[in-house]
């Protein structure tokens, strides 16, 4: 059975560039990223982990740690952690677990063999403060990612951990917000001093209630 929304992620030990992991240690009180890559030496990989690094200040302020894995040894990482910055332009600011033996990649299902059954899929898991996976998402080898999008979704995670809205259609960070079904009129009266537009019952807008 894979891992599905709601579960408690898996806790594993494993070396990253950075040593040893004990990964629900490692996550400590905040959120995760866990991303996996199919392969060292590979040329989407590369700008993918060139850009998490750019990105590392933006995860940051969302007290999000970011952790990547390759299914090769940790004498390759180091190596290929030279090209990135050497390629990218960007040093290599996290940790990358060497997961040759696959530990993690089988405990977390990244390998697909009807895809490959070398290599891992391009998945993303994104942890909440209680250890339990709030997404999951899974890119053929060939498409890179779009992480300006997995930030839009623990901006949107966030927001909805915190107050009683759900995002809509191609949200962004400062656009209106929906306040979810089950709170009532009075409810929403009380919850959202800035007001909100009541374009049917069940479809109520307001303004972003962070901001
Ligand atoms: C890449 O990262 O560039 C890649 C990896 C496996 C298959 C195709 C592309």
């Amino acid at each position: 059975m894979s891992l599905q929304l709601g579960d408690l992620v898996p806790d594993f030990t494993q070396e990253s560039t950075e040593g040893p992991i004990q990964f629900h240690q490692w996550l400590g009180s905040g959120w995760g990223v866990l991303f996996s890559h199919p392969k060292n030496f590979t040329p989407v990989c590369t700008t993918e982990l060139g850009a998490v690094a750019k990105l590392k200040p933006e995860f940051e302020k969302r007290n999000v740690k970011v952790i990547g894995l390759s299914v090769d040894p940790l004498k390759d990482h180091h190596i290929w952690s030279k090209d990135i910055e050497e390629t990218q332009g960007a040093t290599l600011n996290f940790p990358l677990l060497a997961d040759a033996d696959k530990k993690v990649s089988n405990l977390y299902g990244m390998i697909h063999p009807n895809a490959s059954d070398t290599m891992t899929v391009r998945s993303v898991f994104i942890i909440g403060p209680d250890k339990k996976l709030k997404l999951s998402i899974t890119y053929p080898a060939s498409t890179g990612r779009n992480f300006d999008e997995i930030l839009r979704v623990i901006d949107s995670l966030q927001l909805t951990a915190q107050y009683k809205v759900a995002t809509p259609v191609n949200w962004q960070h400062g656009q209106d917000c929906i306040i979810v079904p089950a709170v009532s009129d009075a409810e929403a009266d009380k919850l959202f001093p800035k007001g909100y537009k009541k374009l049917k019952p069940y479809l109520r807008l307001t303004p972003q209630p962070n901001r």
